[in-house]
């Protein structure tokens, strides 16, 4: 049965919005079509949208407001610079606090991978390694091999969002979980914002329902909250969360070294960082703001910043966010419902139109507005950054090809294997022109490499060690 009076107050509600055209097409709708575009005006915040495209689209506003003092870079420490025995007492420390459970690992991979060209969650994407294990797989291997390690079961949090959750939990039960416990993996999804045009008008997607896209992963602090994970972890005696970003096929999820130097710094918050390849890359860039830590988004940089150069010669702003970061889980539970600032991408969606066609525009057409995870950084007042390998530690998927494509991240990955079986005493001739992929359940970060079981297949093209 329509529920008549919850269509009346929505056709009110966008009426008194101006957004009254988000009914032209009620007539076509069934009932249950009704219903279900009714219910999605009735959860949009029509006076938050228009204060965003006012502030952000009309007034050309591009972020977090410029009150926030100065901005200046902020350096992290090399891992390499640190003497060995520091390095190595990180490391015990990590394990230690892994060993006794109090870390999570915390993936947010509600992102739409429109860059990648790619339908569907990014977790699930091959990049053509030869095992063809996908990015979820290589991620639930390392947890797994580390969680062995510690002899604790790491519990593993997957944010989603709208569009792919359901796709990703198949995913994951297809694959019986990769061998983790299901009851440790815990998946919540993510915020939604309605997107608009030009006029501020949100756009349809179809002729009952309003085209709605995640709210960015800056959306992860609340969604924790709301989905009881910061409360299972709670429960579970979690006290450090490290966060990662679904697409780095070198993530070292959970990186004991990574935990030992957070938990030795002390603050809420540690992030890692590499060397910017070079200035353009699109990569933020850790820095401080009024002396806050933050991140300077790569759309935000100015020419001026993205060319700078210190003293020294160096980038002023080359410390590279690979959103991998360590939060303590009692900073996410003070902050996790923070009020953070939307920021606003123009992009091409396609949408039904006043002629009640589906129209692809061929250039930015729709106002998207995201929150940054980021933007909660400042509220931890200080925090630690570590600066790690790029070649063993940050290969991103982001293109369909070219730089930061599943072909770079592939040829990465098996760089760094052969890297690790030349360590582990393998000629570097004995591996010419042959592929080396070690499986993350045989070595985490080229530990233990099983050389009689490489040397054993020498005489193949593609080495693999399981
Ligand atoms: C992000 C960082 C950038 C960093 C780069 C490194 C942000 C805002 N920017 O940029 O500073 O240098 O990674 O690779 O973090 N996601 C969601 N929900 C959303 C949007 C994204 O979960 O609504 C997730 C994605 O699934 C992904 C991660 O956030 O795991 C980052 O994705 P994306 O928004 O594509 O960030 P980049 O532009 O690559």
């Amino acid at each position: 049965m329509p529920d008549t009076a919850t269509q009346s107050q929505a056709r009110e509600r966008a009426s008194r919005h101006g957004q009254s055209h988000l009914f032209r097409y009620w007539e076509e709708l069934n009932p249950a079509e009704k219903d279900t575009l009714a219910e999605q005006v009735l959860s949009v915040d029509f006076e938050q949208l228009a204060a965003l495209h006012r502030d952000l689209v009309v007034s050309h506003g591009s972020g977090p407001a410029a009150d926030e003092g100065p901005i200046t870079p902020l350096r992290a420490k090399p891992w390499d610079g640190f003497p060995i025995a520091e390095r190595a007492a990180y490391a015990n420390q990590g394990m230690r606090a892994l060993r006794e459970g109090k870390v999570a690992a915390f993936l947010v991979a509600g992102g739409q991978g429109t860059r990648l060209g790619h339908n569907g969650p990014k977790g699930i994407f091959d990049i053509g390694l030869p095992s063809r294990k996908s990015l979820f797989q290589l991620q639930a291997e390392r947890i797994l091999r580390l969680s062995r390690q510690a002899g604790k079961t790491i519990p593993w949090y997957i944010m989603t969002s709208e569009d792919n959750h359901a796709e990703t939990t198949g995913f994951f039960k297809d694959r019986r979980f990769f061998g983790l416990s299901e009851r440790d993996v815990f998946f919540f999804k993510q915020g939604e914002m309605a997107v608009v045009d030009d006029a501020g008008k949100v756009l349809l997607a179809s002729k009952g329902r309003l085209s709605m896209g995640p709210n960015g992963n800056g959306g992860c602090f609340l969604a924790l909250a709301k989905s009881g994970a910061l409360d299972d972890m709670k429960r579970r005696g979690v006290e450090h969360v490290f966060f990662y970003g679904v697409d780095n096929a070198l993530v070292r999820v959970c990186d004991p070294h990574f935990v030992g130097f957070a938990l030795a710094e002390g603050h809420p918050a540690a992030s890692k960082a590499v060397i910017k390849a070079q200035p353009e890359e699109k990569v933020g860039v850790l820095c401080l703001r009024g002396g806050k830590p933050s991140v300077l988004e790569y759309s935000e940089m100015t020419e001026e910043m993205i060319y700078a150069k210190g003293d020294d010669g160096r980038y002023r702003y080359d410390s590279a966010n690979i959103a991998t970061h360590m939060f303590t889980h009692a900073f996410l539970e003070k902050h996790a419902a923070a009020a953070l600032p939307f920021h606003v991408a123009h992009k091409k969606i396609a949408h039904v139109d006043a002629s009640g066609a589906l129209a692809n525009p061929d250039k930015p057409n729709a106002w998207k507005f995201e929150l940054f995870m980021f933007d909660l950084f400042p509220l931890a007042g200080a925090m630690a950054g570590l600066l790690v390998s790029r070649e063993e530690e940050f290969a991103p998927v982001k293109n369909k090809d070219g730089v930061d494509s599943p072909a770079s991240a592939r040829a990465l990955l098996l760089d760094l294997h052969r890297k690790w079986a030349i360590a582990a005493g393998i000629g570097e001739d004995e591996l010419r022109g042959k592929l080396v992929e070690i499986s993350p359940l045989a070595s985490y970060g080229g530990e233990g490499i099983n050389t009689a079981l490489i040397r054993s297949q020498l005489g193949n093209p593609i080495i693999h060690v399981s």
